[in-house]
């Protein structure tokens, strides 16, 4: 009897504090999705998903059953009518007994900016549409790390579903597939009415890695299914490109490649850094697994190494704002450098609580940081819009019992319009000249 009471008080508490957002209960974890397999025609394209790739250019990405299934797609701007052709590549892996399908990667362009686009993969059945992102300002994004595939991720996806956006940002941990490779199949198949639509950019995360020492090498999956503009963005790895859209150019590192200042990682960075234009550019954003300012004790401390090497780089380059995951939970900083809270410094935010089935972090050490603006253990995403040069809204919308709620949102002003870039601009030169006397 004094149970049921608790319960029934505690759940009342539960609604009313959702409703005025004050202390809200959290769900637990939901189990994995089942996905029936459907049968299909075995050259029908499986797993359908997009992403930039260079100027004007997109990669359309599908997974076939069938091995002779051809590697080109069908695009225009009209319904049904598919004014041309771009012929592309295929690869497969096996991974113990598993073998993958044929896994088609086809770029296609030059393409017309912010315009729907249909297409076909390989002659077949359905037809999918794709729209590009705008050439200047404003632009948006979507944002959701660890994503995984439970019953809180397809809330996370139902809610960005419902958001006008351009390009979706994914800081590591996609599909919790866990060397059970047919989960990276069930995986495509619940991200692509979305990331067939937008161009979905990625980077790895520790469940990206699955590494058998001796027999299989790392990210052997992740880069086959989720190839990324590495090569049109010089850099020869998977595991760390970068992009421009609109007024923007992202730098998607890798927290698990090298990133000791002896790296290609670094040298890379140097080099794209070098190449940056802050008049067409003005915004620049950096995203990686593990994050550097987290107060939370899950993977406390994870980031000290590679903030140790590339957190001067990335500050000297004037980067704006840090996008991590990792952390199932949700914290944004105010601008820090070093620990202390810095104007020139960048905007950190971790938005790992996409909704995976590990659950919540909970556990924050107090006292809360003085860096450490707004933390919570909460599933949701994140909506980060570049209004014009000097202005971008970052919004934080909790899955709240299955609502998208605005749980946080700020103004992020750009270090340009905050008179920061003259001092750094000369500080990266400095850096680039010490390591390339
Ligand atoms: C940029 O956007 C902000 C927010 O909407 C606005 O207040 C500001 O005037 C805009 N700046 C310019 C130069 O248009
Ligand atoms: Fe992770």
């Amino acid at each position: 009897m004094e149970l049921k009471l608790l319960i029934l008080v505690s759940s009342c508490l539960a609604i009313f504090s959702a409703v005025v957002g004050a202390d809200y209960v959290r769900p637990p974890p939901r189990k994995t999705l089942d996905f029936p397999w459907t049968p299909r025609s075995s050259s029908s394209p499986r797993q359908v998903h997009v992403s930039l790739a260079g100027e004007k250019h997109m990669r359309i990405s599908w997974v076939t059953d069938d091995k002779s299934a051809p590697s080109h797609v069908h695009y225009g701007t009209m319904l049904g009518r598919y004014e041309f052709v771009a012929q592309g590549e295929s690869t497969s892996y096996s991974y113990l007994l598993y073998k993958s399908g044929k896994i088609h990667h086809v770029v296609i362009g030059p393409l017309e900016d912010d315009k729907v686009y249909y297409y076909k993969c390989g002659g077949e059945d359905p037809e999918f549409h794709l729209k590009t992102p705008p050439a200047k300002l404003p632009v948006t994004f979507a944002v959701a790390g660890d994503l995984g595939q439970s019953g809180w991720t397809k809330s996370t996806l139902d809610h960005i579903y419902r958001c006008d956006y351009d390009v979706h940002l994914l800081p590591g941990d996609l599909s919790y597939a866990d060397y059970m490779q047919r989960k990276w199949d069930t995986f495509g198949e619940l991200v692509q009415p979305l990331a067939s639509a937008r161009p979905w950019m990625v980077t790895e995360g520790n469940h990206e890695e699955e590494l058998i020492p001796l027999v299989k090498d790392g990210f052997l999956s992740y880069n086959a299914r989720w190839k990324m503009p590495h090569e049109e963005s010089g850099s020869d790895s998977n595991l760390y490109y970068s992009f421009n859209v609109a007024g923007v150019h992202v730098m998607m590192l890798g927290s698990y490649a090298d990133y000791s200042e002896n790296s290609e990682q670094y040298r890379w960075l140097m080099k794209d850094l070098s190449k940056v234009n802050r008049e067409k550019t003005p915004w620049l954003v950096a995203s990686f697994h593990v994050p550097w300012y987290n107060s939370n004790f899950a993977h406390q401390g994870e980031g000290e190494e590679m903030k140790r090497a590339m957190e001067p780089l990335l500050y000297a380059a004037g980067v704006d704002i840090v996008l991590v995951g990792h952390v199932h939970a949700y914290e944004r900083s105010t601008r820090v450098y070093k620990g202390k809270l810095n104007p020139c410094g960048p905007v950190h935010i971790t938005i790992g609580d996409g909704g995976n089935r590990e659950g919540l972090a909970h556990r924050y050490h107090e006292p809360q940081p003085e860096w450490s603006a707004f933390r919570e253990a909460s599933f949701g995403h994140g909506e980060l819009e570049f209004v014009n040069a000097s202005h971008a809204l970052w919004s934080w919308l909790r899955n709240d019992d299955d609502e998208p709620m605005r749980a946080d949102h700020v103004w992020i002003s750009s270090l340009g319009s905050l008179g920061c870039l003259n001092g750094q601009r000369r500080a990266l030169g400095k850096i680039l000249t010490a390591l390339h006397p």
